[in-house]
């Protein structure tokens, strides 16, 4: 897929506030600081688009971007960032849940690991509730640029056989690095394909 066109439609905080739910979209979800803000500015090569930072818990709303007029990316708040307050947190996490559970244009789910950890809980039990609710997801393993290629497959083992012990079959994945542009042409030929259908 050509990216001819990425603009930046609106930031909420309110479902109901959102875009009508009249085109497909991809949510990009993960830990603060995995990198989804820098995957959805390698994916649509806009290096601005999506606010990104060094600091955890840059990006605090839902953020729609309409690529091709035809289809958004949403790049979504970050989970498991120590330093906000617990009621702040609890407060992101029912946003973000609800926003899930309820779009009904939302395709696929991108749920962003980083590809030099060892399987994290909250990554794993993050998966196992989008698989109770029957949300379609897949894996992106991000930074790739920052190991040998050999650790990334081993991290990528690792968490998929973590996975097995909830599900019967693993998602598919994408290892990915913003820096290089590694897994570009492998995601948008995935949301290509998904569109569709
Ligand atoms: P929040 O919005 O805070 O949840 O973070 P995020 O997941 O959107 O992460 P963001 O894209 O802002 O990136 C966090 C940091 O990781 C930044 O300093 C990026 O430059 C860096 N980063 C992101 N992706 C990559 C990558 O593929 N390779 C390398 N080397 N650094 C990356
Ligand atoms: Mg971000």
């Amino acid at each position: 897929m050509i990216v001819k066109s990425a603009e930046f439609i609106c930031s909420n905080t309110q479902i109901s506030k959102l875009p009508l739910p009249l085109k497909p979209e991809y949510a990009f979800i993960g830990r603060s600081n995995v990198g989804k803000s820098s995957l959805i500015n390698m994916l649509t090569e806009k290096k601005g688009l999506a606010k990104t930072s060094q600091t955890p818990g840059k990006t605090q709303l839902i953020n729609h971007f309409l690529i091709n007029d035809t289809w958004y990316i949403v790049d979504l708040p970050g989970y498991g960032y120590a330093k906000i307050s617990k009621s702040k947190k609890e407060d992101w996490n029912k946003f973000i849940r609800s926003y899930l559970d309820k779009r009904e244009s939302l395709q696929t789910v991108f749920v962003l690991i980083d590809s030099r950890l060892e399987p994290q809980k909250i990554d794993v039990e993050f998966c196992n509730w989008l698989g109770e609710k029957g949300l379609s997801f897949v894996l992106a393993f991000t930074k790739a640029d920052k190991q040998s290629a050999v650790k990334t497959d081993q991290n990528i083992a690792k968490f998929r056989k973590a996975l097995l012990a909830s599900f019967e079959e693993v998602p598919p994945f994408f290892i990915t690095s913003s820096e290089n542009h590694i897994g570009r042409d492998e995601i948008l030929g995935f949301i290509s394909q998904v569109n569709q259908n």
